[in-house]
């Protein structure tokens, strides 16, 4: 059974690539096929919904769902109970605890639809608002009440609620739709933290781990004064969407999440009212949509009018390594940000070696130069021979699984580790607090001073330099952020957006085991850059409630920036320019997120037919769960027809046409003209018409774009962007287009299969 782990990703397992995500101290870092209890094991079972005269009440389903079970529980009371989770909202159905008999007598019942395993998945800051063009009292915070009246449904680890961040001043109350409380231990309600529930059988809201109280601080926390972390950093902080309400609702622990229980929560959130969600979560290997809990839900919260925002995933810098690729989602990407904690490394010829350090302090007297010692058949931390750094300064690669070597480097007496990134990172610098005397360099820094160290007597000095801003180019896409192409819909271009992911700053758990208020930490991954896309999404919905989820991941997607703070392509962590498959449409631009002109609007009806193209009737009836739907009455939409504010053409026939259409949420009377840009010499795209004219606002639009092109043995992909622009030039409505000639790997799916 595939595992889900929390989007995180600590330097501890920083590695080449890193397949389990998040690691902290003191968590266990498990895979795992779900629990057994007793040759019984956990299943997510879909039945019809009750029938007539049974009710509709919560009660009403759970009495029906216990009609599949067996009876023994209630005779014996030391049996655990079978029912783990009754749904209402996300799906039809329950979790059960099962021997695979039961489950066989259950099967048999009528009214029963389609069972699978449970499965565990994975939970895959002071200066990120500003880096995103957001300033207090100014523009789009001002304009929109900093995301007011929304509410961010977080589903995580729990929450530390004493946190600064979710203190509740200048929030309003809850609104008044509002049905969410806060349940158990540890919970504690305020004006800005309005609900918080437990799935995880523990009945205690509070966070063991510290993910989900970074990831809730990021998208909706309050304003905090004086965050930093060992001083660096400092500032105000606050989440992209400080006028927010925040509901948590905890679906992990430090062993993971259990579908069964990631399903109960988006549940409980839906009957809750939630407008957002962040799921800071995954999988690591994807799976069809009719059998991932994540997709399954997020289509009943998407349905009802409920934004659902997903990490990308941490398998980078490979290609075809997504998480959550559905196309309802939207799917974050993780780059860096234009802030240094910088630590300068002066080596004997002079040369400065720009680095970073988490722990800017040092046991020697600063700047003095030691003996610098490098042995390129001990470059990993773990390998070197303690016996001979004595007073010397070590470079070296650090290696995940030996992430104590450094501590034992400078036991053994050196001054200073100087840790350089593995070939594969790049410029992606995770950064880590190893204490004092250590400074982490890129890949390109680390072989200077590795250079350097082949020379007669090299010494080094290291230097702590603090906080730097406007670091360039940033953003860049960390290395181990998950790239396209979506593996089971190559027509629908996956991850959409890039945001921070790298060395965040948010809210953390008290040091020690105080009940303090709690501590701030920088830590780096796709769960890191999702909350700052659903805390936009909260001010996109702020400003325009009535707008659906697709519309408004429209307009995040279609505004987003396609260059870095020095006006280039946005690069990766190789200095290469990065493109749609790893950046998505772009990098999030808030400010300009709130007024597209156009978007892409979808509602269940396309993806219902969507569905039934890609997986046929039965996952029609799993995902969508609505009766009066059938396949054969739906129009037939294949993954590139999809109504998508992205165009990804995986050419089996040239030319091959796709058609969009555009509703105008922009002034009534508005003129666009196609701008298109297709620079490969192997695709050509045309688009008709190549104008579009609006009379009123909501109008509606219909365009063609064809694409002709061979497939070449070497170019994999070419991509360009079709941008529809206002006669004024203030709305610029871009969308990437993304041509696949060839796969290096595998081939393409048929274009109508059914591979599931
Ligand atoms: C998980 O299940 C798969 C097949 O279902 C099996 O190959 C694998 O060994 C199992 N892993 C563990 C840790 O039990
Ligand atoms: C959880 O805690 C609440 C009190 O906040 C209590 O009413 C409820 O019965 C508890 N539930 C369980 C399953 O212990
Ligand atoms: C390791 O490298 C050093 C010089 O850098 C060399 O003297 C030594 O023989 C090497 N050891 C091995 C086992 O290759
Ligand atoms: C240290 O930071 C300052 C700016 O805060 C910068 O001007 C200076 O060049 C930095 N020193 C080094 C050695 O990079
Ligand atoms: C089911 O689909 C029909 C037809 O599109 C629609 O009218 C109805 O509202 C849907 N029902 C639900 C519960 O969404
Ligand atoms: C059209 O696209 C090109 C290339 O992307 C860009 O340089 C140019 O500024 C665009 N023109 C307008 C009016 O947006």
């Amino acid at each position: 059974m595939a595992s889900f782990l929390p989007l995180l990703l600590l330097t501890a397992f920083l590695s080449a690539k890193p397949a389990l995500c998040y690691v902290h101290p003191g968590a266990r870092l498990l895979e795992r096929n779900g629990t057994e209890h007793s040759g019984r094991r956990d299943f997510i079972v879909l039945v019809e919904p009750p029938p007539l005269g049974h009710g509709d009440a919560e009660d009403d389903h759970r009495r029906w769902h216990e009609s599949f079970l067996p009876l023994s529980q209630l005779a014996d009371s030391d049996d655990p109970p079978r029912l783990v989770h009754s749904y209402t909202e996300v799906f039809s159905g329950f979790a059960a605890r099962l021997t695979d008999a039961e489950l066989g007598a259950v099967s048999k019942k009528p009214g029963f639809v389609h069972a699978f395993p449970d499965r565990t998945l994975q939970l895959m800051t002071t200066h990120t608002p500003e880096f995103l063009g957001l300033r207090k009292d100014a523009g789009l915070w001002r304009d929109h009440g900093y995301g007011k009246g929304v509410v961010v449904g977080v589903l995580d680890s729990g929450i530390h609620a004493p946190h600064p961040y979710f203190d509740d001043h200048g929030m309003p109350p809850a609104p008044a739709r509002w049905k969410g409380s806060c349940r158990g231990s540890a919970a504690r309600c305020n004006n800005k933290l309005i609900g918080a529930k437990s799935f995880v059988g523990d009945n205690d809201t509070s966070d063991g781990v510290g993910h989900g109280t970074h990831t809730s601080s990021t998208s909706a926390g309050n304003f905090v004064d004086g965050a930093s972390m060992n001083g660096l950093g400092a500032g105000t902080a606050s989440g992209i969407a400080p006028g927010a309400h925040v509901a948590m609702y905890k679906v992990c622990t430090v062993d993971g999440c259990s579908g069964g229980s990631l399903l109960a929560g988006l549940d409980e959130a839906i009957k809750d009212g939630v407008d957002v969600l962040s799921l800071s979560l995954g999988s690591n290997e994807p799976f069809s949509f009719d059998q991932d809990p994540i997709a399954i839900g997020a289509f009943s919260a998407v349905s009802k009018g409920i934004v659902v925002v997903c990490a990308a995933g941490n398998r980078g810098p490979e290609l075809e390594t997504l998480s959550n690729e559905a196309p309802w989602l939207l799917t974050v990407a993780a780059g860096s940000v234009d802030r240094q904690f910088s630590a300068v490394t002066r080596l004997g010829d002079g040369k400065l070696i720009d680095g970073e350090g988490l722990h800017q302090t040092t046991r020697n007297p600063s700047g003095r130069s030691y003996p610098l010692f490098y042995s390129s058949n001990q470059s990993v931390c773990g390998s070197v021979d303690t016996g001979s750094v004595r007073g010397k300064i070590v470079l070296c690669e650090v290696d995940p699984a030996e992430a104590n070597s450094v501590d034992d480097i400078k036991l053994a007496g050196a001054t200073g580790v100087v840790l350089m990134n593995s070939a594969i990172d790049g410029y992606t610098t995770v950064l880590r607090d190893f204490g004092s005397d250590v400074v982490q360099v890129n890949g390109d820094g680390g072989a200077s001073i590795a250079e350097y160290a082949a020379s007669r007597k090299p010494v080094a000095a290291i230097t702590f330099n603090n906080t730097l801003l406007g670091v360039r180019p940033a953003p860049t896409v960390a290395s181990f952020s998950s790239r396209g192409p979506s593996v089971l819909n190559p027509g629908v271009l996956k991850p959409d957006i890039l945001a921070p992911g790298l060395n965040i700053l948010a809210a953390w758990l008290p040091l020690g085991t105080g009940k303090g208020a709690g501590t701030f930490n920088i830590i780096s991954g796709t769960s890191m850059a999702t909350p700052h896309v659903s805390g936009v999404a909260a001010l996109v919905k702020s400003a325009h409630p009535d707008w659906s989820p697709a519309a408004i991941k429209s307009a995040i997607m279609t505004t987003s920036d396609a260059v870095d703070n020095t006006g280039g392509p946005i690069l990766d962590q190789q200095h290469a320019k990065a493109g749609a498959l790893l950046a998505g449409a772009g990098h999030v631009n808030p400010t300009r997120a709130a007024d597209p002109g156009l978007v892409y609007d979808l509602g269940v009806t396309d993806y219902a037919g969507y569905i039934c193209t890609l997986l046929g009737e039965k996952a029609l009836a799993i995902i969508v769960r609505n009766g009066s739907l059938s396949c054969h009455d739906l129009p037939k939409v294949q993954d590139t027809q999809l109504n998508y504010p992205a165009i990804s053409v995986p050419l089996r026939q040239s030319p091959w046409t796709v058609r969009r259409t555009v509703t105008n949420v922009g002034p009534a009377r508005s003129t666009y003209r196609a701008n298109l840009t297709m620079p490969g010499a192997s695709s050509t795209v045309r688009v008709t018409p190549e104008t579009l004219e609006f009379s009123r606002a909501g109008e509606k639009k219909t365009f063609s774009v064809t694409v002709t092109g061979r497939a070449s043995g070497t170019v994999v992909v070419e991509e360009g962007s079709l941008s529809w622009v206002s006669a004024s030039e203030k709305h610029v409505v871009r969308s990437p287009v993304v041509v696949i000639l060839g796969y290096a790997a595998a081939p393409p799916p048929p274009p109508d299969g059914s591979w599931a």
